[in-house]
Order: structure tokens, then C-alpha cells, then sequence
């Protein structure tokens, strides 16, 4: 297990139990964070899972692929800290991640 923190725009912080392998689009759904529409149930084909990791967090996040990144492309409030979430596996190495949501999906 690994505790990870969704942050809303409005500062409501949910912080909860993931489990290791899910996504953390999954993880959100689950726990019934707010915020995370993910219309494509995980497919990275609808940007709709939009997040934004935590300066501190970006290395053991990594990057996005090409994919998940064109599908990044089409988000007018992409930031240079974007990600998708259901294209993030949860492993014990991201115990403690913390994420910020955005105020609207796309
Ligand atoms: S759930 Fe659709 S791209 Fe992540």
C-alpha cells in the first residue's frame, strides 16, 4: 500500500490508501475523489484523468509517453508538471505522492 494526496483546485486535500499496481486514475475512482471524470475508462484517449504532479514527485513519476503526451497536447491548461493519471502505475516508491487536480477536465 501506498498513501498518496489529491489535492483539489479549492485546496480540499484527500489523502488515501492506494493500492500497489492500480492506477492512480483508479485509485482516485475508488476513493471517490472528486474531479476525476476518466470518460475513456483508462485507455489514455480522452485526457478527462488530468493531473499535475508535485514538483518533488516528477522524478519518480517519470515521464509521459508519446502517446500519453499528444493526448496532453489537446489540454488548453496542460502544464509543464501534466500528467495523465490512469497512465500512472502506483508502486511502493510513490508512497507519499501528492498530485493537484484542475478545476474542469476537457
Ligand atoms: S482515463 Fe481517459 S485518458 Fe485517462
Amino acid at each position: 500500500m501506498a498513501t498518496v494526496t489529491f489535492i483539489e483546485h479549492n485546496g480540499i486535500e484527500h489523502s488515501v490508501e492506494a493500492e500497489v499496481g492500480k492506477s492512480l486514475m483508479q485509485i482516485a475512482l475508488d476513493n471517490l475523489v472528486p474531479g476525476i471524470d476518466a470518460d475513456c475508462g483508462g485507455e489514455c484517449s480522452c485526457a478527462t484523468c488530468h493531473i499535475m504532479v508535485k514538483a518533488e514527485w516528477l522524478e519518480k513519476v517519470g515521464s509521459p509517453s508519446d502517446a500519453e503526451d499528444s493526448m496532453l497536447d489537446l489540454n488548453p491548461e496542460r502544464e509543464a508538471n501534466s500528467r495523465l493519471a490512469c497512465q500512472i502505475e502506483v508502486g511502493e516508491i510513490h508512497d507519499g505522492l501528492t498530485v493537484d487536480l484542475p478545476e474542469f477536465q476537457f
